[in-house]
């Protein structure tokens, strides 16, 4: 079995997508010798190599646009290599913030209000009216963050009008469409969910707790910055809802093998705010966390997935 990691990109998240791709290459020759593991990057000799030498699996470990967005699964269906992880549609709706939330919405799932702003109507409508419209639309404190991103990179929470334009410039930064959607305070937390041969199952929540309050890509990657608890500190009702909430969404949005939902705790429930269809898998991600507190192997769970890739074609 020949099977090639995919990781590296050209997205702000190729350093992180780098480290994920490693540890789940090593994780999966770890757990099966008999797998030969190569980690790859995605540049202009990839699609010849594969067409050369076809693997007999590829892992999609890319994170951001190219690698969550779809496209690289489109491409790898075109070619007939069976690969881990969502399918490209899956992929379009879950990496698009603002239609994964509307959709969601039609399902009656709690997310928190929100406007989504492409970067000409911004200028075409004037910046300051705008403004005024979307802080009237959501509210204060708010989040800015671009529609389509990852790793909280262009995110800035706003508590005052005064800091929207520079939090919109930072979010348009990193993409054509920036979303301004209300904070929600609670308890913030991360359910993966896998599937299984019973069907898909959520591990137990990631409860985080960045020392600066704020869980920025610093507080993400810097080890020691966040504190994490397995599971959740929340109540057995709680716990209960989130396992359903990330398994719905998983399911609605017809994400495949793995998937990570992230939402916040609050005393009337749970609010969705985001899914990652290629979750983080680096030393201080939050799915292997998961998987450590549910007593599962990431290397094993690579393999059997890889292995169900393949059945499926
Ligand atoms: N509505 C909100 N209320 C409170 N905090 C929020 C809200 N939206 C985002 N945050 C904070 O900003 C961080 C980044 O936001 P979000 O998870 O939506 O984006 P992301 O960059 O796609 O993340 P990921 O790397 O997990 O894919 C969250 O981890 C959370 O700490
Ligand atoms: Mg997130």
């Amino acid at each position: 079995m020949h099977v090639v990691v995919l990781a590296g990109g050209l997205s702000p998240e190729r350093d992180v997508s780098i480290r994920s791709g490693r540890r789940v290459a090593n994780a999966l020759r770890a757990a099966d010798p008999s797998i030969d593991v190569i980690e790859r990057d995605v540049d202009s000799t990839l699609l010849k190599s594969l067409r050369t030498d076809a693997p007999d699996c590829v892992i999609p470990m890319l994170h951001g646009a190219a690698g969550e967005d779809g496209a690289v699964r489109d491409v790898l269906d075109g070619l007939g290599i069976p690969y881990v992880g969502s399918g490209p549609d899956a992929c379009r709706l879950a990496f698009d913030k603002p239609v994964a939330k509307a959709l969601l919405r039609t399902e009656g799932i709690a997310t928190p209000r929100s406007v989504a702003l492409p970067h000409s109507t911004f200028r075409e409508l004037g910046a300051a009216s705008v403004l005024d419209a979307l802080v009237a639309a959501v509210g204060l404190p708010a989040v800015v963050k671009p529609a389509r991103g990852g790793s909280a990179l262009g995110t800035s929470i706003v508590n005052d009008a005064s800091e929207l334009p520079a939090a919109m410039v930072n979010a348009f930064a990193y993409g054509d469409v920036a979303m301004i959607e209300s904070f929600v305070a609670g308890v913030e937390v991360a359910v993966a969910v896998v599937d299984t041969a019973d069907g898909p199952r959520a591990l137990p929540a990631v409860e985080i707790v960045p020392d600066s309050g704020f869980y920025d890509y610093a507080a993400r990657y810097t080890a020691g910055s966040t504190e994490f608890f397995v599971p959740a500190r929340v109540s057995q009702e709680h716990s209960e809802a989130l396992a359903k909430l990330a398994v719905r969404v998983h399911t609605s949005l017809g994400l495949r093998d793995w998937s990570r939902t992230d939402a916040i705790v609050t005393p009337e429930g749970a609010m969705f705010l985001e899914i990652n269809a290629a979750p983080g898998m680096t030393e201080t991600s939050l799915m292997p966390q998961a998987l450590t507190n549910a007593g599962m192997d990431l290397g094993e769970l690579t393999a059997y997935l890889v292995r169900a890739a393949v059945a499926r074609g």
